[in-house]
C-alpha cells in the first residue's frame, strides 16, 4: 500500500489542542477499498453506551465513573442467560448472538478506544497559548527545559494511565467486563507508554496476552509540530520489546513533514483503511485501540458515531456493525497538503487575567 500516495495532506490539526473541536464530519462516500469490489460500510449500534446517546454531554463525562458508560437495560437475548449475570456479562452474550446470526458478510465488534495520558506537548501548549504553541513552539523539539516532541506523557499522565489500569483491574473482577482479544496503538511514544501502564499485570486469560500492534494509520492528525513526528522502528523495538510492529511498518517516518499538515478528508480516509485493515485480519469481538483525541475523532466519524472528544486519559466503547457490500470501484479524491502559518519570533506568554 503506497501510503505517501493516499496520504496527500493539506491542513494543520494540533496534536496538542486540549479539547480540540471535531472538524466537519466528512464526505465518506470517496473512501478506497481494501478489495478492488468490496466496501466494508461501518454504523455504531446506538442504545447501548451513555457515549452513544446524543443527549449525553460530554463535558466532564468519565468512563470510569459509570462502568465505562454501558447502559443499565435489558437486551432480547437475557432470557438465554443467568439472571444474576452483570450487565458486560449479558451485553457479551447479546453480542456473541449478533455475530452467531449474522451471516459472512456482517461482523460486530466491540472497540474500546482510549486517548493517551496528558503528554508535555499538552502542558506546552497550555502554557504558552494555542496560538503562540501552534505558529512557534510546536515546530519546535522543545524549549531548553522540556522536550515535546514526540512527546512523553508526564506523571498527571502516568497517573492517567494508572487510573486506567485500575478500572480494567476492578472492574475483570466486580462486572466481569470483556477483555480486549487483541490491542492496537499508535507508534507515537505516548500511546506506547499508556497502553503499557493501563494493560501491564492485568489478570488476562493467557490466550489474550497484551501484546500490542503498533499501528502507523491509528497515529494522531499529522500537523508538522514536532509532537505528531513518530520515532523509528528501531527505537520503538527497544523501548518496548513486548510490542509487535505491523509488516510493512517504516523504519524512518514517511508521513511527517515540517510545515504542512494532513487535512481531515484525508485522515478519515486513512483512519478507515487502518480499520479496514484491522476488520479484514482480525477474528476478535473486543478490539482496544490507543490514540489520540484528532484520530480517534477520525474514527469515531468513519464509524458513524457522534462526536464525542475525548479529554486526556479517558476512553470509549464503540459497538460497530461492519457490513462487507459490494460496490463500484471509487475513485478516491484527496485533498493537498497546507502549509502552517509561522511567527518568526516567540509571541509573549499569555498573560493572566
Ligand atoms: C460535530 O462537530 C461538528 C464540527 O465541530 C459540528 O458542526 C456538529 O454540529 C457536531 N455534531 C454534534 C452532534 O455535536
Ligand atoms: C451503510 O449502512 C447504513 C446503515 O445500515 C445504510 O443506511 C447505508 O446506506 C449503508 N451504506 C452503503 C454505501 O451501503
Ligand atoms: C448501572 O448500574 C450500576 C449499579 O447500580 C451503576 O454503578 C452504574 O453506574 C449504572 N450505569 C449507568 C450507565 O447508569
Ligand atoms: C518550557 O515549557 C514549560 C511548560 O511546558 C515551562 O514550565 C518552562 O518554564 C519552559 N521553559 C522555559 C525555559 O521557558
Ligand atoms: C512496559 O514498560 C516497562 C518499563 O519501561 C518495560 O520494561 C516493559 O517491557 C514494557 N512492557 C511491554 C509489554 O513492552
Amino acid at each position: 500500500m503506497q501510503l505517501t500516495r493516499l496520504l496527500p495532506f493539506g491542513f494543520a490539526i494540533t496534536c496538542a489542542s486540549l479539547a480540540a473541536p471535531a472538524p466537519e464530519p466528512t464526505a465518506l462516500a470517496v473512501l478506497p477499498r481494501i478489495h478492488s469490489n468490496e466496501y466494508i460500510n461501518y454504523t455504531t449500534l446506538t442504545g447501548f453506551f451513555l457515549q452513544d446517546d446524543p443527549a449525553t454531554s460530554t463535558t466532564g463525562f468519565d468512563y470510569a465513573a459509570v462502568n465505562f458508560g454501558l447502559i443499565n437495560r435489558t437486551y432480547s437475548t437475557d432470557s438465554e442467560v443467568p439472571a444474576d449475570w452483570t450487565q458486560w456479562q449479558k451485553f457479551d452474550h447479546y453480542v456473541w448472538r449478533l455475530n452467531r446470526g449474522s451471516g459472512r458478510f456482517v461482523q460486530y465488534k466491540v472497540l474500546y478506544m482510549g486517548r493517551h495520558g496528558e503528554g508535555y506537548h499538552n502542558v506546552a501548549e497550555t502554557y504558552y497559548g494555542t496560538p503562540a504553541w501552534n505558529c512557534y513552539w510546536s515546530l519546535k523539539d522543545g524549549n531548553g527545559t522540556v522536550s515535546w516532541a514526540d512527546a512523553r506523557i508526564t506523571p498527571n499522565g502516568v497517573a492517567q494511565a494508572v487510573k486506567a489500569h485500575d478500572f480494567w483491574a476492578s472492574h475483570i473482577t466486580s462486572q466481569k467486563i470483556p477483555v480486549p482479544e487483541t490491542y492496537y496503538t499508535s507508534p507515537l511514544t505516548r500511546c506506547l507508554q499508556t497502553a503499557n501502564i493501563t494493560f501491564s499485570g492485568l489478570d488476562l486469560p493467557s490466550r489474550q496476552p497484551f501484546i500490542p500492534t503498533v499501528k502507523e494509520l491509528f497515529r494522531e492528525g499529522i500537523s508538522g509540530h514536532t509532537c505528531d513526528r513518530r520515532g523509528t522502528k528501531t527505537y520503538i523495538q527497544d523501548a518496548f520489546p513486548a510490542y509487535k510492529i505491523e509488516a510493512g511498518f517504516s523504519e524512518d517516518d514517511l508521513l511527517w513533514k515540517p510545515l504542512q499538515g494532513e487535512v481531515p478528508v484525508d485522515e478519515d480516509i486513512r483512519s478507515k483503511i487502518g480499520l479496514d485493515e484491522v476488520f479484514d485480519s482480525d477474528d476478535s469481538t473486543y478490539i482496544s485501540i490507543t490514540s489520540h483525541s484528532g484520530e480517534i475523532a477520525s474514527l469515531l466519524r468513519v464509524l458513524g458515531h457522534r462526536n464525542f472528544s475525548l479529554s486526556t486519559g479517558q476512553a470509549i466503547p464503540v459497538l460497530v456493525k461492519a457490513e462487507t457490500i459490494e460496490s463500484k470501484p471509487i475513485v478516491t479524491a484527496s485533498q493537498a497538503w497546507t502549509t502552517i502559518s509561522t511567527c518568526s519570533t516567540a509571541p509573549p506568554l499569555p498573560t493572566a487575567t
